[in-house]
């Protein structure tokens, strides 16, 4: 008898049902009145009289295992679970595996930084295409016919139409606001540009800038100074300073290049600025009364400044990465470092 009832009680464990017409086969050949329990109880009549008390307590354990596991399996397939069997055994209180997250890249994470300085100081973001005609990219901005900035080396150009090139800088979107006319400009243009050069650890033909161009009646280089100076303050840290180095650029007029004291050895000279204290961030100037001409903005009434920035340079700066290549690369490991950093 107790061999018999353990056999039964097996059978109940192993049971699976997937439709209601098998939990009812499950009611009738367990819990019905001819069903399988039910013939044990007749059957305890010829148990031994001094086996009773255990059988029957066997007995009626197999009577409640049977109706618990009717009920559990009645519940699964009410809630729709296809298969029971097998997860019978399976603990739904163990947390969940968690689903990995990626994580922000770098140079999207300093680049959202610039604009928010910038937005704080009133500036909006404007976008423009990265495959330009030579006019927004080159003529508008009073590159001379033969500046050596749209020789070959430097430039990818479209092969289906010589006129049509990936853009090399992000001035090409000045152009495009100025050109629309609605004044004062007050923006900032962050995106991708393209130079034709070898890959290595300085240099990609793929990076990120983000241009600044203010234009309204009265604006001075001294506002282009204070807007650097705040803006490097707040991305970097207040102790850097900046210095403005005199350059060339076709389309500003004063130009400068914009430096700021050396991050790694506070100034005294490291690898990192080649020993001389200060690491170029960007070029900046006042835009040229040409270029304001070129997009009929009146340049006896508007003046404007303009700057750029390399938003791989600054991100290598703030996080002190050596090799530009990791920011292609996409790995995790590199990538992941990045979450709370800002
Ligand atoms: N367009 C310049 C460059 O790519 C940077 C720059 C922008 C300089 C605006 C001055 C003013 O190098």
């Amino acid at each position: 008898m107790l061999e018999k009832i353990k056999e039964i009680n097996s059978e109940i464990e192993r049971f699976t049902i997937e439709t209601k017409e098998q939990l009812e086969a499950f009611r009738l050949a367990f819990m019905s009145k001819k069903g399988k329990v039910s013939t044990l109880f007749d059957d305890f009549k010829n148990v031994a009289a001094e086996e009773k008390k255990l059988v029957g307590q066997e007995l009626n354990k197999l009577k409640n295992i049977a109706q618990e596991r009717f009920d559990s399996l009645a519940e699964v397939l009410q809630n729709g679970s296809s298969s029971i069997g097998a997860d019978a055994s399976l603990d739904l209180s163990l947390p969940a595996i968690p689903n990995e997250l990626g994580t922000r890249h770098p140079i999207t994470l300093v680049k959202e930084r610039i604009i928010q300085i910038f937005e704080r100081m009133g500036f909006n973001v404007s976008d423009g295409p990265e495959i330009e005609d030579d006019w927004h990219n080159f003529s508008a901005l009073n590159f001379p016919e033969n500046h050596p900035a749209r020789e070959m080396q430097d430039t990818f150009f479209i092969e289906k139409n010589p006129d049509m090139i990936l853009r090399t800088h992000t001035s090409n979107v000045q152009v495009r606001i100025m050109e629309q006319g609605k004044l004062p400009i007050r923006s900032i243009m962050p995106g991708r540009v393209y130079r034709n050069e070898a890959i290595s650890a300085r240099a990609h033909c793929m990076f990120h800038q983000v241009e600044g161009l203010y234009i309204d009646e009265n604006v001075s280089f001294a506002d282009l100074k204070n807007t650097i100076y705040h803006f490097v303050k707040e991305m970097f840290s207040k102790d850097i300073t900046v210095r403005f180095r005199p350059s060339f650029f076709p389309f500003t007029e004063p130009s400068a290049e914009i430096d700021i004291s050396c991050l790694i050895c506070k100034g005294k000279g490291c690898t990192i600025c080649k020993q001389s204290g200060w690491v170029e961030i960007g070029g900046c100037g006042m835009v040229d009364t040409n270029v304001l001409d070129n997009c009929k903005i009146d340049s006896k009434k508007y003046s404007g400044f303009a700057f750029g920035m390399g938003v791989e340079r600054i991100t290598n700066l703030k996080y002190q990465i050596k090799d530009l290549r990791l920011f292609t690369e996409n790995d995790i490991r590199f990538l992941r470092q990045f979450t709370a950093a800002e």
